[in-house]
């Protein structure tokens, strides 16, 4: 069974595309930031809040690992949090689990999507475009080792769906 994954960095759309898409293909879909939310009983800010990222990149790698060697069963479309695929073995072990696609957007476009809420802990302080630059450069090479990118910019959510729906068809991963 077809396993898709949504990776890309905040604000690309993955939890909006990925709901969409899961229910055109008729799979299920799993946010790893939500799995991580419910176990920890506390909201992502919270346990970066609390413990530090450190902590937040174990428990979301944890997550990763047993999603890729099947505890949450098959047939999925799975968002992943921004930053989760930047550690080589949770890209790998996502690889081999599903087609790992990369929603892609520019800077400017990122942050007029995530607008002025604090909830991402790596844009809550400091300077937020030069954040978002800093972490675009530092994952450009991480972004890159997809199956597929997607830019984003101007495209609504059906147009995004539409685009990952004829590339698995053109695979032969999805009819
Ligand atoms: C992060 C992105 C967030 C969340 C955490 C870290 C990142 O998810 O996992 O705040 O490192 O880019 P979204 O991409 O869904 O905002």
């Amino acid at each position: 069974m077809t396993n898709v994954i949504l990776t890309g960095f905040m604000g690309t759309g993955k939890s909006s595309v990925g709901r969409r898409l899961a229910s055109e293909l008729g799979l299920k879909f799993l946010d790893i930031d939500w799995v991580i939310e419910k176990e920890e009983g506390l909201a992502i800010a919270e346990i970066f809040d609390k413990y530090g990222e450190h902590h937040f990149r174990k428990l979301e790698s944890d997550v990763i690992r047993r999603l890729a060697s099947g505890g949450f069963g098959t047939g999925y479309v799975v968002s992943t949090g921004g930053g989760a695929v930047v550690n080589d073995a949770n890209r790998k072990a996502l690889k081999g689990w599903g087609v790992l696609i990369c929603l892609k957007a520019s800077a400017d476009e990122i942050l007029k999507r995530v607008g002025k809420k604090n909830d991402r802990p790596l844009l809550a302080s400091g300077d937020r475009r030069e954040a978002v630059e800093r972490l675009m450069k530092e994952r450009v090479a991480a972004y890159g080792d997809c199956d597929l990118t997607v830019v984003t910019d101007f495209k609504d959510v059906p147009e995004v769906v539409g685009i990952i729906k004829t590339f698995l068809k053109d695979k032969n991963i999805k009819k």
